[in-house]
């Protein structure tokens, strides 16, 4: 049969369109068409998006962990998450589930593509750490299963690194700025993990949080969850540990250890921690010293700002009072000032030897005619004396009384007022506008007491519970109120 024209045309266009059916067909397809693995649910692809945000840049293993669960399932999403383009860059697999998610906002960029969450789309996230790497197909499938089977609001893989995940109880308190650590009760989940451990969660959930990636992701993870009081259960079962281990070498240790130093103090601020314990019973604090200003401003209305947020006062705080007052009490039982707790102090103490765990200042009454025993005091009639520790001595100039700061920069306070005595009665000059701010009979200080307070022995009125009584009203001790419930009252904030 002799060839047309036309028959050669048919045919041509036939095969070129075998071609583009064949050339579409090798192409990765639309998620809407991919194929159903035996563990998928019904509504195809995968149902978990590995999250990478836990890595350094300059030294990490990131293309053989991408790498690794690619192999296991080509279309498996990966996104790694950076707060900046990675440098120098990293040399990621190409493949159409893998994206790279630069969390800091930039001029050319919309908001959404700086938050984390645009680049989700399944039900629950993987947080995978550098140095972890996928050997068994199935082992995210299994975590999502073990989630929605469990009690807990996390699971978790150990990864068989150096440093594999360990169970952790953590509290965290809000109203006391503080996270602290310690050993699991036996038949208890984990509150946190220590170690490097594959995290799943709902995405719903993670993305949630206040600060979902803020870094150290475990750290800050586990505070803010432990928080709403979720649980985390750690599965049998482990991770690969990558073949070239991340951060070998000293230096590159050295280097990521300075900078998660300062990323953990800068989350654990973000986040209002200012007092970690930690397992082994260390105690770490953030937040205010003797270089650093009070960490609070002002106080108006007797009511500090921190109040107002639901906090009380925040720990370095009430550390540097109680040092604060203790050393005040030593220069004054050296000077042979007769002294005794006042005000809030004295119901502190009384209440339970302490500050009283809202408190802003240490009160304290001296007898007038024994400020001239004590050199500081003199010096500070005169004008401010900053003492061989450091802490400043003044008149006050609210009125004639006297104020011990713990450092120049840092002005928390023990004030001193004097009275003296008239007809059996301590009175004073100047008075301020404060219920306790009053007259009392003098027999309240023969003898003064010892009472425990801040961690050391103090001198207390006699009867110091008639003498409460008498400034605050009754049942004072009993009844723990705010300095000034007019504005915000304890039972009141909730
Ligand atoms: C957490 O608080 C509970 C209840 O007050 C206490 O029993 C437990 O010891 C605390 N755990 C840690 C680690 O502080
Ligand atoms: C997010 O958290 C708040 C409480 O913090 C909760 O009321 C809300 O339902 C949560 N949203 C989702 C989508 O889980």
């Amino acid at each position: 049969m002799r060839l047309t024209r036309c028959h050669a045309a048919l045919a041509a266009a036939i095969a070129f369109n075998l071609l583009v059916f064949f050339v579409l067909w090798l192409q990765p397809q639309p998620r809407s068409w991919r194929a159903r693995g035996p563990r998928r649910g019904p509504a195809a692809g995968p149902r978990v998006t590995v999250l990478v945000r836990e890595f350094e840049a300059f030294d990490n293993a990131l293309p053989e962990l991408v790498d690794s669960f690619l192999r296991l399932d080509p279309a498996q999403p990966v996104v790694v998450a950076a707060d900046r383009l990675p440098y120098p860059p990293l040399a990621l697999p190409r493949a159409p589930g893998v994206r790279l998610a630069l969390l800091q906002p930039a001029l050319d960029r919309p908001a959404a593509a700086a938050r984390p969450e645009t680049y989700v789309s399944t039900e629950f996230v993987a947080l995978v750490p550098d140095g972890a790497r996928a050997d068994s197909p199935g082992q995210l499938e299994r975590m999502a299963d073990a989630l929605r089977a469990g009690g807990a609001r996390l699971v978790a893989v150990p990864v068989a690194s150096a440093n594999p995940a360990r169970c952790l109880a953590l509290n965290v308190s809000l109203r006391e700025w503080t996270a602290r650590y310690g050993p699991t009760a036996p038949g208890r989940l984990c509150d946190a993990l220590d170690g490097d451990a594959v995290v799943l969660l709902r995405a719903r959930d993670l993305f949630n949080l206040s600060l979902p990636l803020a870094r150290p992701l475990g750290t800050g993870l586990f505070l803010q969850t432990a928080a709403r009081g979720w649980a985390v259960q750690l599965l049998d079962g482990a991770f690969a540990a990558a073949r070239q281990a991340p951060l070998a070498t000293a230096h590159a240790r050295w280097k990521a250890e300075r900078e998660g130093r300062t990323r953990r103090a800068a989350l654990l601020r973000a986040l209002s921690i200012r007092l970690v314990g930690w397992a082994g019973g260390r105690l770490e604090w953030f937040g205010c010293g003797k270089e650093t200003a009070r960490c609070f401003g002002t106080v108006v209305g007797d009511t500090p700002a921190y109040l107002y947020e639901g906090r009380w006062t925040p720990p370095c705080c009430l550390r540097a009072l109680r040092e604060t007052a203790r050393h005040v009490v030593g220069v004054l039982e050296a000077a042979g000032v007769r002294y005794w707790l006042e005000g809030g102090s004295l119901l502190g103490a009384a209440r339970h030897g302490d500050l009283i765990p809202w408190d802003y200042d240490v009160d304290l009454g001296i007898y007038l005619e024994d400020v001239g025993n004590c050199e500081q005091l003199r010096g500070a009639e005169a004008g401010s004396v900053v003492d061989e520790r450091g802490f400043v001595w003044e008149k006050a100039v609210e009125g004639d009384f006297f104020r011990v700061q713990y450092s120049e920069s840092n002005h928390l306070h023990v004030d001193l007022w004097p009275f003296y005595p008239r007809n059996g009665v301590m009175t004073k000059d100047t008075w301020l506008d404060h219920r306790q701010d009053v007259e009392f009979p003098e027999h309240f200080l023969q003898p003064l007491v010892p009472l425990p307070f801040a961690g050391f022995v103090a001198q207390a009125p006699n009867n110091y519970r008639r003498f409460l009584e008498l400034k605050f009203g009754p049942g004072v001790i009993e009844n723990p109120e705010y300095p000034n419930p007019a504005l915000l009252s304890l039972a009141g904030s909730g």
